[in-house]
This record gives C-alpha cells, sequence and structure tokens, in this order.
C-alpha cells in the first residue's frame, strides 16, 4: 500500500492525491482521502486513484492537513468498505495503515465483547478502535493512545491518523513498512517513499521502526515507544522530479527498458575502470576478507529479484569458487535455517522494503550473518538494515513489473564477483580483464538491442493470442527464462513457464503442440548445440520456437520460426543483453491485448506485508 499526508499552509487535497498517483504502484485496489472541513470527511473508493478523483468532483475539499490511501489488499476484498481511511466508532479519528496486524482477531474479540461493532473487514479498523479505546479509557493524548496500543501490536505497521479536533497534526507511526517524511517551510510531507516528496522538498527524515511521529507545520517531533525524544536525523535526497515522471513514453515500464543503458552505465560509473582493471566498491571491500573465505554464500531474495539471484549463483560459483545457495525469502524465513557466526548473506531488492526479505535477514543477523545488500532505493530499510553493500543506482523504478533494476543488480553483482574472485585468485588475470572491458560495453550493446523494438513488436501481435508461452534456457540463461515467463506473466496474464532447456523433456514437453511459443533464451555460449537439439524436439512436435540467439550464429535460423539476434558477449555478460528482448516482448504483448502494463492487476511493486 502507499500512504500520504500533508499539514502545513497550502491546499492539502491536491498535494495528497497527487502524492497517491505517484504511489499507485504499490496498490491500486482502492483508495480514499481524510481530512478536515467543517469535521473529519472521509472519501474512499474502490479502483484506482483515478475513480476516487472523479467520485469527489464538485465537494468542498478545503484542508490545510490530509492523510491518503492506496490500497494493496491483505484483510478483506478491494471494496469501498474495506479501503482506507478508517474512522473510528467515536467518529474522532480517522487512520490509514499499510501493513498487517497478525494479533487483530484477539484484540477484535476484546472490542466486541465491550461493544464494538465493524464497518469493515480489516485488521486496520480494529487498530484504530483500539487506541480509541484507550484514549477514551485513559483520557490521553491521541500520541499517548497510539504509543499504549502499539506495544500490544504484533505485525508490521505504518499508520497515520488525524484527529477530528485537532487541524495541526497528523500522528505516525511505523514498523516494518517504509515512511518518509518531508520538511517544507511550515509545512511536512508524509509518504511511503520520497516519489510523492521530491517536488516540494529535498530534505527528509526515515522514520525508524518502533517510531512515532508528530508532526505539525513548524514542528517534527520524534519519539520511540518509551516516549523518548530522538533526534530526526535530516538527510537530502538525491533524486530528480523527472526521473519519477513519463517524460514521452506511454508507460514507465516502457520508459524504464529504454533507460537501461543509462541505467547499468550509471550502476558501473566510478566503480569499474575496465582499462585499468580496477573494481571499486567500498562497501563489499570491508568485508572482502570474509566473503573471500566464507565456507558458502546464501542469497536471499523475491520476484524478479531472485531471478537476479539464481544469475549470480552461477556467475560465483564459476568465478570465485564459492559455494552458492539462492533462497526465496519467504521460505528462508520460516524453515529454521542453518546460519552461523560469519556467513555471507546477499539480499538483493529493488525497493529495499519487501518484508518477507527484510525479516530474512533480520533473523540471519541476529545469528551472526554477515549481511550485503544490493538495493535500488536509497535509505530503504534493507540498506540500512545490512552491514554493507552495493546500491544498484538505478533510478526510481515505477513500472510494477520489474526491468532496469533487475539488468543493475546483474552488473552490480557480476562487479562484486570479479572483485572476489581477483582478490582470491580464482580467476586469470586475463579472463579478469577480458570480463571488465565486456561489463564496461554493456551499455552501448544495450542500447543496440533496444533497436530490436519494432520487430519485437511485430512479433508481439503474432503471438499475442496464444494461451500459454514456454520459456527455455540453460547456464546462465536458464534464470533468464525464468524471468522472461514472469514478465509474460504479469504484464499480459497470459500463463508462462520457465524451464531449464534440457529439463522440459521431463515434463513440459506433453503441453507442445502446434499452438504453444517456445522461447528459447539461446545465446552463444558452452551449451549452444546443447540447447539447439532441445530446439530440434520442440520442433519435431510442432512447436513454434522464437529464438534469441547471437549475431554470427548460422545455425538456429533455419529450425526457428522467428529470430532475435543480440550482439555477441560472453556468456557471463549475455544475460544483461538476454533479457531485454523478453521484456520487451511481454510489454508489447500486454498492450496488445489492452491490458494496464504499469499497473498489472492483482500486483504491487513494493510487497511491505508478508
Ligand atoms: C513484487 C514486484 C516484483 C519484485 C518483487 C521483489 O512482487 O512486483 O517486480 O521483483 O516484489 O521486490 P524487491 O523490491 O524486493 O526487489
Amino acid at each position: 500500500c502507499g500512504i500520504v499526508g500533508y499539514v502545513g499552509h497550502k491546499e492539502a487535497y491536491p498535494i495528497v492525491l497527487k502524492g497517491l498517483k505517484r504511489l499507485e504502484y504499490r496498490g491500486y485496489d482502492s483508495a480514499g482521502v481524510a481530512l478536515l472541513n467543517g469535521g473529519l470527511k472521509v472519501y474512499k473508493k474502490k479502483g484506482k486513484v483515478a475513480e476516487l478523483e472523479e467520485s469527489v468532483v464538485g465537494k468542498d475539499l478545503h484542508s490545510n492537513i490530509a492523510i491518503g490511501h492506496t490500497r494493496w489488499a491483505t484483510h478483506g476484498e478491494p471494496n469501498d468498505r474495506n479501503a482506507h481511511p478508517h474512522i473510528s466508532q467515536s467518529g474522532e479519528i480517522a487512520m490509514i495503515h499499510n501493513g498487517i496486524i497478525e494479533n487483530y482477531a484477539q484484540i477484535k474479540r476484546e472490542l466486541v465483547a465491550k461493544g464494538y461493532s465493524f464497518k469493515s473487514d480489516t485488521d486496520t479498523e480494529v487498530l484504530l478502535n483500539f487506541i480509541d479505546d484507550i484514549k477514551q479509557h485513559n483520557e490521553c493524548s491521541l500520541e499517548e493512545a497510539v504509543r499504549i496500543a502499539l506495544k500490544r501490536i504484533v505485525g508490521a505497521y505504518c499508520i497515520l491518523l488525524i484527529h477530528k479536533d485537532d487541524p495541526e497534526t497528523i500522528i505516525a507511526a511505523r514498523k516494518g513498512s517504509p515512511l518518509v517524511i518531508g520538511i517544507g517551510k511550515g509545512e511536512h510531507f508524509l509518504a511511503s517513499d520520497a516519489s510523492p516528496i521530491i517536488e516540494y522538498t529535498k530534505e527528509v527524515v526515515y522514520v525508524n521502526d518502533y517510531e512515532i511521529a508528530i508532526v505539525r507545520p513548524d514542528e517534527l517531533i520524534l519519539k520511540n515507544l518509551g516516549n523518548e525524544k530522538q533526534t530526526p536525523f535530516i538527510t537530502e535526497l538525491d533524486m530528480e522530479l523527472a526521473a519519477i515522471e513519463k517524460g514521452g513514453y506511454d508507460h514507465f515500464m516502457l520508459k524504464e527498458i529504454f533507460e537501461q543503458p543509462q541505467t547499468i552505465y550509471d550502476c558501473l560509473r566510478g566503480r569499474l575502470d575496465a582499462d585499468k582493471g580496477m573494481i571499486t566498491m567500498s562497501g563489499i571491500e570491508k568485508y572482502a576478507e570474509q566473503i573471500m573465505n566464507a565456507n558458502r554464500i546464501m542469497i536471499v531474495a523475491c520476484g524478479t529479484s531472485w531471478h537476479a539471484g539464481l544469475v549470480a549463483e552461477y556467475i560465483f560459483e564459476e568465478l570465485c569458487r564459492i559455494p552458492v545457495e539462492v533462497e526465496y525469502a519467504s521460505e528462508f524465513r520460516y524453515r529454521n535455517p542453518v546460519v552461523h557466526q560469519g556467513d555471507v548473506i546477499i539480499a538483493i531488492s529493488q525497493s529495499g522494503e519487501t518484508a518477507d526479505t527484510l525479516v530474512a535477514i533480520e533473523n540471519a543477523k541476529e545469528n551472526g550473518a554477515i549481511i550485503l545488500g544490493v538495493v535500488n532505493a536509497v535509505g530503504s530499510s534493507i540498506s540500512r538494515l545490512s552491514h554493507a553493500g552495493a546500491y544498484t543506482h538505478a533510478g526510481p523504478e515505477i513500472g510494477v513489473a520489474s526491468t532496469k533494476a533487475f539488468t543493475a543488480q546483474l552488473a552490480v553483482l557480476t562487479m562484486i564477483a570479479l572483485k572476489i574472485a581477483h582478490k582470491k585468485g580464482t580467476i586469470s588475470i586475463e579472463k579478469y580483464s577480458i570480463l571488465c572491458k565486456e561489463l564496461a560495453e554493456v551499455p552501448d550493446k544495450v542500447a543496440e538491442v533496444l533497436k530490436l523494438d519494432d520487430s519485437i513488436r511485430l512479433l508481439a501481435e503474432k503471438y499475442k493470442d496464444a494461451y500459454d508461452f514456454l520459456y527455455l534456457g540453460r547456464g546462465y540463461n536458464f534464470p533468464i527464462a525464468l524471468e522472461g515467463a514472469l514478465k509474460l506473466k504479469e504484464i499480459s496474464y497470459i500463463h508462462a513457464e520457465g524451464y531449464p532447456a534440457a529439463e522440459m523433456k521431463h515434463g513440459p514437453i506433453a503441453l507442445v503442440d502446434e499452438h504453444l511459443p517456445v522461447v528459447f533464451v539461446a545465446t552463444k555460449d558452452a551449451y549452444h548445440e546443447k540447447v539447439v537439439s532441445n530446439m530440434q524436439e520442440i520442433k519435431a512436435r510442432k512447436g513454434k520456437v522464437i529464438a534469441v540467439i547471437t549475431e554470427g550464429d548460422t545455425v538456429t535460423p533455419s529450425i526457428a520460426d522467428d529470430v532475435i539476434i543480440l550482439p555477441p558477449a560472453h556468456e557471463i555478460i549475455a544475460p544483461m543483453l538476454s533479457v531485454i528482448p523478453l521484456q520487451l516482448l511481454a510489454y508489447h504483448i500486454g498492450v496488445a491485448k489492452g491490458y494496464d502494463v504499469d499497473k498489472p492487476r492483482n500486483l504491487a511493486k513494493s510487497v511491505t506485508v508478508e
């Protein structure tokens, strides 16, 4: 979910509404705002922020304080009733919430016993009435009631509350779900991330877990749950407004795909000096000895970031000769994993806020592991929890399906592996310098690949009505097959499966007939001939083959129905190129089918619930 708040001297509603639009990638099941205009007013609507906007046309929305929410449903189906903000039974307090209250059922039972009834199915309404009940019972301030209530809460939350009698104060608190506060002149802005704030101020405070913020036009007070004042740590945002706008592209996803030459360049810049064969990564250097000598490296991540982890597994094992395990964060955290003092864990995350990844590394850190973060969002929770790491520097990624963050993750992970291998002596000087040079050439090669956009759009037209797709690859390209299938599923709602090309014989081959398009990620590498054999197996069963191949490959075009030809690259570097046409294919199929590719149904970009 995304949350926004404003308190100051300006009209609050337009600021909050615009902020919600910027945060809509975090969830778009419903949206709502609460403001003070002759009493507490709440407007909320199922669907996207634009639907909320339409529903309030003609209303008097004048207010200098407001809170707003765009929802990704957890408790209770997406409808008007379950939309946030919620109002307490007394009608005095409005609240929005991002996260999940795990012990809501017990608290709800207690409140029901006291005579409370509930209008929605949400855990949020339970927490809100719990706070209101404490406030009335203790005759205390809202701030005090929030503090007392939160001491009993198990789960994750970022909450914003306003009271009908206090037009100057927003009370906010977080644990596990992000909150940034922007500091203006006589005004404050609150949001789940910096994107709604950036056009007003660059001075922000990232609120920490277990902190409560009392926010007024001229005052920002931070306290811990023990009621002790904390000093707000003000940081300067390093982000431009243009980075979060579409800039002439039809969709953020397309813009972000096309940004990749620049984002990969930004990621390498200042770190990789290919001529001198030098890689500088200060965060990693601090822990280089521990990484080099680690008995194993564990990588934890979710979604697309997990796929980047799989590519990294192949690269680290090949170059550094260190065993690597890649874990879904959600599985890792709950299966009592064996983590020892000094184990090295790499957490990969675009948002830096994914709840499963965050808690997985929290637990591992308690057991003495060294946590390295490969994170895109600067200042995010995962980056702050990590001992060290490397930012991917891809800039804000707004499209829900991850694209540029993925290639930047691959670039960072390749640099880390090269650095460690070089230091450890598990890579020859010659191979090291070839790979450094090839890495430096990636931005230009990606720009070459993007020229295929028009031909991929035609392919999308040709195959858009298929019901299923299979994506196959071997070695470094196997995770790319998984990623290609994930992109298609997310954006076009066509069922797609990624598989190791050879393993296909043990199951998916049963699906092959003349209706099934099979995308082979078959760039030139050590296994190329084997992949060509797998392609023959598909053709023998009348499947349609779309092959992503390398320039100079004379064999594949005579087998495949369609080919996408990429510039040559070392097999370790190739994934950063071979994923690009798969991103474009998913994008164009989604657009051809008329779907909202930036906000695919049911998904959210930043999953801050487990
Ligand atoms: C969500 C997004 C995916 C993303 C995954 C992990 O499911 O829709 O695009 O890959 O979360 O997110 P993270 O921010 O941790 O990389």
